[in-house]
């Protein structure tokens, strides 16, 4: 009985605990349609987007976000988006040789006037830091943090489909409105968000009453980030949007890299690709991995079924 009760408050805590998570917070990421290529026991990175979501990290992300636990090298290993198998040592590959040196990184070693001096980037390099130390990172970023992206698949909950859902999930441009308000005869400058106009809300029905999110400033509004929009809103709070605010804006409008492959550069094409690219940077050994697992489950079949029959031929005499 008491093992019962001990049981059921367990549960009943448990089904408490869910329901407080369900109130509050973030909207359920969720990933491109057709889901990504490389779920699944025999699912690999599509190459191409990989290479696509290089390029947007490159040209965009890389301005703020560092990728420390990377260097050039990787992108040529197998496995690697711009992988040539004529090029076994990644170092010798002309293409990622080019792809270092595009970026400019400091001499670790001072020169004979004792000056750090800029030189391109070599494949063994690690990727190229935006900033010097946190504290510049800081300082050009109103004081958040971009944190480092190599490994960030792995740190959030749903990985690829929280980095797509972000990039995809801000309110469109259009919906952003200076709201001019004077208070003590101050005027008062605030950005806000009509949360009735923001469809891909579902939750917040124009009928709701005035839904105006109040942007703290230099923060934005996302849904998909964890956070408390109760402070911000203005409409009925029963009915506050989902989500919180970040200091990051929307960072990918349609057409904000001209794709070399000539590839149509959507928002949401290009949060496909740099997610996948970041899921390949998380755990770039992923096809290897599958691999070898399919291989030894093979394996491990074969041998079961041998022994179970090499088990029945030795005790086929005996009496048991
Ligand atoms: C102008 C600078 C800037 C650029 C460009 C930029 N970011 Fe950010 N990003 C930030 C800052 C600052 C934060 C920290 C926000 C905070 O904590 O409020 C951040 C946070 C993030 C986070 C973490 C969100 C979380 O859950 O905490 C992710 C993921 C991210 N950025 C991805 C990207 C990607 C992908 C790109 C390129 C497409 C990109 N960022 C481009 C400045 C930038």
């Amino acid at each position: 009985m008491k093992t019962f009760r001990i049981l059921a408050a367990g549960l009943a805590g448990l089904a408490f605990a869910g329901l407080a998570h369900a109130a509050g917070g973030a909207k359920h990421p969720h990933g491109p349609e057709a889901g990504w290529p490389f779920e699944g026991v025999t699912g690999q990175y599509d190459k191409a987007s990989v290479q696509r979501g290089y390029q947007v990290y490159k040209q965009v992300c890389s301005s703020c976000h560092g990728m420390k636990l990377l260097s050039y090298r990787n992108l040529g290993e197998p496995g690697g988006p711009f992988y040539d198998p004529a090029y076994p040592n990644p170092n010798d590959n002309p293409f990622v040789k080019a792809l270092a040196a595009e970026n400019e990184v400091m001499n670790a070693e001072p020169n004979e006037a004792g000056e750090y001096e800029f030189r391109p980037a070599m494949p063994a390099d690690r990727f190229r830091s935006p900033f010097p130390n946190d504290a510049a990172a800081r300082a050009a970023n109103g004081g958040a943090l971009p944190p480092d992206l190599s490994v960030m698949v792995k740190a959030r909950h749903y990985g690829a489909d929280y980095i797509y859902s972000l990039m995809t999930g801000y309110p469109d441009f259009s919906l952003y409105e200076d709201l001019i308000t004077e208070e003590n005869g101050e005027t008062i400058y605030q950005t806000v968000i009509d949360m009735s106009k923001f469809e891909k809300l579902g939750s917040y029905k124009p009928d709701h009453g005035p839904a105006y999110l109040i942007q703290p400033a230099g923060q934005y509004y996302n849904p998909y980030m964890a956070g408390d929009t109760t402070p911000n809103f203005q409409g009925d709070p029963r009915h506050r949007p989902p989500g919180g605010f970040l200091a990051m804006g929307p960072q990918l409008p349609d057409g904000r890299v001209e794709y070399t492959d000539g590839t149509e550069a959507t928002t949401s094409q290009m949060a496909y690709d740099v997610a996948q690219f970041l899921a390949w940077a998380a755990e770039p050994k992923l096809e290897a991995r599958k691999r070898t697992g399919l291989g030894t489950m093979v394996f491990l079949l074969i041998l079961s079924t041998l022994l179970w029959f090499s088990y029945k031929q030795i005790w086929r005499k005996v009496e048991h």
